[in-house]
């Protein structure tokens, strides 16, 4: 653990402009410094350095933060980790806080999970390499071609069919098999203790930093099931986990893109073909904790799943995952019947680079995908179509995207886009999307709840003001929990970099994106009346709100009244009503 102080320290012995300046070349303009993004492509600078308020923002792809997130954006490390780099360049000494006696009986029983895990990858390894059981699994790899090089660095193991082969490995090493057991890698029985893993091919599953963390099992032949794997543990979570990103950073980074395939074959054919900004899932589908852990390390994605009903299902819902990251994701199309692994088999790699280039959009393909399964043929057909695509376009963010994607909805199936936008208002919501949709309602930017919040940043009495006013009448959405945030932080503190530091911990990327954008671009405040600009500003806010007292009583009417969600509208309904009667 860092304290505070010390990552207050750092922040203030470096200038934001100083540590960006190590990776992108800035030149001064106005009163901010701009470059080209180093996290998206550009050819025109719309990269900001704001050296006052010590934060950044990318208009081109929204990237956005202080000195910290820059490092941790830049270097692809965790928090810390980034305090820990700048701390060494500040020449600030960081001695890290002393434990308290839980997190220090946690950190023991870590490094005790780690010493296991890495003694069984090590077992399963020896007999892999020169093992005398490990004969079959060798043969079984020579006829997957699969070399010496590939098989290191995967760190490829056998567990032979003995019953308790680890277990006396571990033991031998004086390990405590109670804590091996938490790790699930062996297991307790009547007659003693034995092993998970036996008779399998063992593909060792790493984190970010390398370290194994668990273990999947493939038989030689064809018995089921196919793999087992590690189940989950305090140190692996697979909903979190993916594999091979340990391998696949450098590249990552370097491309700013991440292939993201099914199998650990998968990955290993891929990989063995030199295209190594590749992650498998772990045995399970894809995870919303997965996209968000993809969006962190690059900016568009590609889904490379089998070619079959269960491949074309995973990209649909892997699809709405980084539709809801508003992350360009990608479909690359295998031909019938093959997997990656059995298309490089048959193919030199060109032909995969060929099919990344011509890999479509992912919702494209999903609009294609349904199409096909379901000829628009009749009403009925196109009804139950529309139905399919309403749910997942409303999550597509970009207006432009959402306009052609509208456009060419209507033309395949031969309506109007004022149909199209009739059922897409008028279809019964769930409770959880009438919410999601009623937060998108404030439209990504909405210019006079920017300029609010930017005043309110700016200008102690318009923060009084709004704050009279009541925050939650004069923001909606994703700018009232931040109209919130900067009100709650500003009244706590006076410290002027105190803003700086909140984007660390603003969770939702969206909030993010618009504080560090307001932030960068708030100097034409500098000279204005701001109590004018604040009334303009705040009516035009309320009467967007007041009209939106009808959208409410229309979701009210199909709410559960027992329903939280219905309690809340009911009260919001009062505060805008009350509103108006005094306007
Ligand atoms: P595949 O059957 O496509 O496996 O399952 P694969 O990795 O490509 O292996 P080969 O090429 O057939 O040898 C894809 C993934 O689904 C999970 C594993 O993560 C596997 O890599 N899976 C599959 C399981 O967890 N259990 C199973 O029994 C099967
Ligand atoms: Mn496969």
């Amino acid at each position: 653990m860092i304290p505070e102080e010390k990552v207050r320290e750092v922040a203030e012995r470096l200038s934001i402009v100083e540590v960006v300046s190590e990776y992108v070349q800035l030149r001064r303009s106005g009163g901010n410094f701009l470059g080209l993004c180093p996290f998206h492509g550009e050819k025109t600078p719309s990269f900001n350095v704001n050296p006052a308020r010590e934060i950044f923002h990318c208009f081109g792809c929204g990237a956005g933060g202080n000195a910290f997130s820059f490092v941790m954006k830049m270097e692809g490390v965790s928090f810390p980790e980034a305090v820990k780099l700048l701390a060494r360049k500040a020449g600030v000494e960081i001695e890290e806080r002393q434990l308290t006696q839980a997190e220090k009986k946690d950190q023991d029983e870590r490094q005790q999970f780690q010493n296991i895990n890495e003694l069984a990858a090590g077992y399963y390894r020896s007999i892999l390499k020169n093992g005398q059981d490990g004969a079959p699994a060798r043969q079984y790899l020579l006829q997957r071609t699969v070399g010496d090089e590939i098989s290191e660095a995967y760190r490829l193991g056998f567990a032979s069919d003995r019953r308790d082969g680890l277990v006396r490995h571990l033991a031998n090493n004086s390990v405590d098999l109670d804590a091996a057991l938490k790790l699930g890698i062996i297991r307790k029985g009547d007659s003693g203790w034995y092993d998970l893993f036996r008779n399998r091919l063992i593909f060792p599953i790493r984190d970010s930093k390398g370290l194994v963390i668990a273990f999947a099992g493939r038989v030689l032949d064809a018995s089921l099931p196919k793999y087992i794997n590690s189940p989950e543990s305090p140190v692996y979570h697979k909903s979190s986990v993916l594999f091979g990103l340990d391998m696949a950073l450098p590249t990552i980074r370097a491309k700013n893109s991440i292939i993201i395939v099914e199998g650990y074959f998968d990955h290993l054919a891929l990989f063995r073909a030199g295209i190594r900004n590749v992650v498998a899932t772990c045995g399970t589908a894809l995870t919303a904790t997965h996209a968000g852990q993809i969006k962190r390390h690059a900016e568009q994605v590609h889904m490379l799943f089998d070619s079959d009903n269960a491949g074309k299902k995973a990209s649909i819902r892997s699809m709405e995952l980084f539709l809801e990251q508003h992350m360009p994701a990608y479909v690359i199309s295998l031909p019938p019947g093959d997997d990656p692994d059995s298309f490089l088999s048959k193919n030199p790699v060109e032909a995969f680079y060929e099919r990344q280039n011509k890999a479509r959009p992912a919702f494209d393909f999903f609009v294609k995908s349904l199409l096909a399964e379901t000829p628009p043929e009749n009403v009925d057909s196109k009804v139950r179509i529309i139905d399919e695509i309403v749910p997942r376009f409303r999550k597509i963010s970009d207006p432009v995207e959402r306009d052609l994607y509208e456009k060419e909805i209507c033309r395949l199936l031969g309506i109007t886009t004022h149909a199209f936008r009739k059922r897409m208002g008028g279809m019964g919501l769930t409770v959880k999307e009438s919410r999601a949709d009623s937060n998108k309602k404030t439209e990504r930017w909405d210019n006079s709840q920017e300029t609010l919040l930017a005043l309110v940043i700016n200008y102690p009495e318009a923060r009084e003001e709004a704050l009279k006013t009541g925050v939650d009448i004069l923001f909606t959405g994703d700018y009232l929990e931040l109209a919130i945030l900067v009100t709650d932080t500003m009244a706590q503190t006076d410290d002027s970099q105190a803003l700086s530091h909140l984007t660390d911990r603003i969770e939702n990327p969206e909030q993010r994106k618009i504080l560090s954008r307001i932030m960068v671009s708030d100097a034409f405040l500098a000279d204005i009346d701001w109590r004018n600009v604040f009334e303009q500003c705040s009516r035009s806010s309320e009467k967007k709100a007041l009209g939106s007292i009808k959208d409410i009583a229309a979701r009210l009417a199909v709410l559960d009244e027992n329903s939280e969600e219905y309690s809340l509208l009911l009260k919001q309904a009062d505060t805008l009503r009350k509103r108006k009667s005094e306007l």
